[in-house]
């Protein structure tokens, strides 16, 4: 399971947020903002019920990691560079041939959200890693786009988008 106590990891702001909890684990530098969330219990999410993220404290180029469902969820905040490399691959050329635009909500294209099981063998891949500014699956060498599409390696699949929908331009309700 991925933690930000990889190396990679250390010059980054990286947020946890476990379903109730935060871990503070990783390099002394790394900063660990809480995120609140006002969610069921965790026996209840872990039976499936809906989650509320609340994605303000995510600043630009940060991600957060949320889980539902027993599952990691990647919360990212594309910077502009992101969006762009996105939105301007052939999408003909990919594997797994997705538009940008159908892995984002209108109007929200800086918010992605995926689930960080990686579709070759099951690892978590690590977010900002790899080169395709999105994800990287140290397992077997995968690589994801800053849209979580598969672009590298074994996996088959870009990462999926679970169902979720924006609550408020600050909320987001996964599940
Ligand atoms: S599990 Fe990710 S590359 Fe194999």
């Amino acid at each position: 399971m991925t933690t930000a106590s990889s190396a990679g990891h250390s010059r980054r702001d990286f947020l946890f947020v476990a379903t109730g909890a935060a871990a503070a684990v990783g390099a002394a530098a790394t900063v660990w903002p809480l995120v609140s969330q006002m969610n069921p219990d965790a026996t209840t999410i872990a039976a499936g019920a809906p989650i509320e993220v609340d994605i303000s404290p995510i600043a630009e180029g940060q991600d957060i990691k949320v889980f539902w469902r027993g599952k990691p969820i990647y919360i990212m905040n594309r910077t502009k560079k992101q969006i762009e490399e996105a939105q301007k691959v052939n999408v003909s050329d990919l594997r797994d041939p997705q538009p940008d635009s159908a892995r984002v909500k209108e109007g929200h294209d800086n918010w992605l959200v995926v689930i960080g099981i990686c579709t070759h063998l099951g690892c978590i891949p690590i977010a900002h890693e790899g080169n395709y500014d999105g994800f990287f699956c140290p397992c077997h060498g995968s690589q994801y786009d800053s849209s979580g599409r598969i672009r590298q390696g074994p996996a088959p699949l870009n990462l999926p988008v679970p169902p979720y929908a924006f609550i408020s331009d600050s909320k987001i309700k996964i599940g």
